[in-house]
């Protein structure tokens, strides 16, 4: 199958084609029109948490140029666009007063989606806990439910005449694993005591966030996103095949089981659940954890391989990297493998409870230099092609996919890495916010425009 013979009509007549931002990676007016700080905004301030001691402090000043970037959204061919609300803006102290005037901004930007005919997906939460409630614990006070379900009741309140498809949690397993146990991602939180509690009140926020929405918001379409990885053994000896086991169930299975009901996964070998199931009391929980999501939103930019090892501890296993296996990678080091991105989608759809997924976020970064105003990102197109084919493929076998979010669509503040890592299909030069179409931006209006 040449790229050429794909057509976006292949995927359906009322498919979305979007792309994806966040707030905190893309707004900046961190402290601006009544907005308070960020764990983001928190983290960025701690030395060396963020490489070159970047912050997103004006990052790619979305908050003053959503109109331009959503005329870009609709230049470049898309019928949607997913963005992230700042809880941190709409409720300064986390709870309590609401701002008016991030109420306004919201519904600006959403109005101006729906002028220019662009679907808005609205994701809740991407990340960026206010810092006022990290200051009580955050993600690991179980308050964190009766906050957030306060946040979600606002958003659907003011913004649920507007907006009908709603995103509960962006990667609740990022935000946990990379934020609450390695001390990687703000808050910047270490170990299983940590870990465990931002594990457990994630997987309840995330079933009442949707209860909440489809008790407020009359015809939702409801969903939330997980991260997921196709986890390759290094080698086939035994040792290799239970270390990828233990990653797979972390990986890829710790929240989307209990978002279908089946409470966290259940293997035997792997202790470290066994202490989850200890320290949760899961069987109380096991309905409160489940939702019936309308779709799934999954997030896939790479396969991870890995062996066993005993020096790292829990989970005894190792990442074996793209480069040593010499696989083909993106400058962040991500193998590139879209075989692996049509394997992983077909393994979520087998769990059966799934009735409609949407890519919600895939893409990749790379060292993107503008060259006489041109910017030709042809290992980016190629990455879009290839994983588009994929997606075609499963959806050929029958997975009900009704969507593809592109990551993203400008440049823009790429966590603890900064500015350094160029994920966007418009490229932005930081000292002056000038945009300009990448070749890959390009690329995609004559794909959708084809349509
Ligand atoms: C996802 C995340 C996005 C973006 C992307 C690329 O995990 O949801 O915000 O950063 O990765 O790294």
């Amino acid at each position: 199958l040449s790229f050429t013979s794909i057509h976006p009509k292949h995927f359906g007549n009322h498919f979305h084609w979007g792309v994806a931002i966040a707030a905190a990676q893309n707004e900046g007016a961190y402290l601006e029109d009544g907005k308070s700080m960020s764990i983001w905004d928190a983290f960025a301030r701690r030395q060396g948490k963020i490489k070159g001691g970047d912050t997103p402090f004006v990052a790619a000043d979305f908050y003053h140029r959503y109109k331009d970037d959503l005329l870009l959204v609709k230049a470049l061919g898309f019928n949607s666009f997913r963005f992230s609300l700042s809880w941190a803006r709409i409720l300064p102290d986390g709870t309590g007063r609401v701002n008016k005037q991030a109420i306004d901004f919201y519904r600006k930007v959403i109005e101006e989606c729906l002028k220019l005919d662009l679907v808005p997906f609205v994701t809740l939460y991407h990340w960026d806990m206010p810092f006022a409630l990290e200051k009580e614990g955050g993600w690991t006070n179980s308050l964190v439910l009766k906050w957030f379900g306060r946040y979600v009741k606002v958003c659907a309140e003011y913004f649920g005449d507007l907006v009908k498809n709603w995103i509960i949690l962006n990667e609740p397993l990022s935000f946990t694993a990379l934020g609450h146990m390695l001390g990687q991602h703000a808050p910047g939180r270490r170990g299983l005591n940590n870990f465990f509690p931002a594990i457990h009140h994630a997987a309840l926020a995330q079933a009442e966030g949707g209860r909440i929405i489809r008790e407020l918001v009359p015809g939702a379409y409801i969903g939330t996103t997980f991260s997921c990885s196709e986890i390759i053994p290094f080698t086939q000896r035994e040792e290799d095949i239970k270390a990828a086991n233990r990653v797979d169930i972390l990986m890829n299975r710790l929240f989307i089981e209990p978002a279908l009901g089946m409470g966290y996964p259940k293997d035997d070998s792997f202790p470290l659940l066994k202490k989850l199931e200890f320290f949760t009391h899961e069987w109380r929980y096991i309905d409160k954890m489940r939702f019936n999501f309308d779709f799934i939103g999954l997030q896939n930019y790479f396969p991870v391989t890995v062996k066993h090892s005993n020096i790292i501890p829990v989970i005894n296993a190792t990442q074996v990297k793209a480069k040593t296996k010499g696989a083909p990678h993106t400058d962040l080091g991500w193998e590139i493998n879209s075989e692996s991105f049509y394997r992983i989608i077909k393994k979520f759809w087998l769990y059966g409870g799934i009735k409609e997924i949407i890519i919600t976020e895939n893409g990749a970064s790379f060292k993107d230099k503008p060259e006489n105003g041109m910017i030709k990102d042809d290992k980016r197109i190629a990455y879009f092609q290839t994983h588009l084919r994929a997606l075609l493929k499963a959806k050929k076998e029958g997975v009900n996919v009704k969507g593809y979010f592109a990551w993203t669509l400008t440049d823009n503040f790429e966590w603890n890495l900064g500015y350094s890592a160029r994920f966007g299909l418009v490229h932005i030069d930081f000292k002056t916010q000038l945009r300009t179409i990448k070749h890959s931006g390009h690329w995609w209006r004559e794909f959708l425009q084809g349509g």
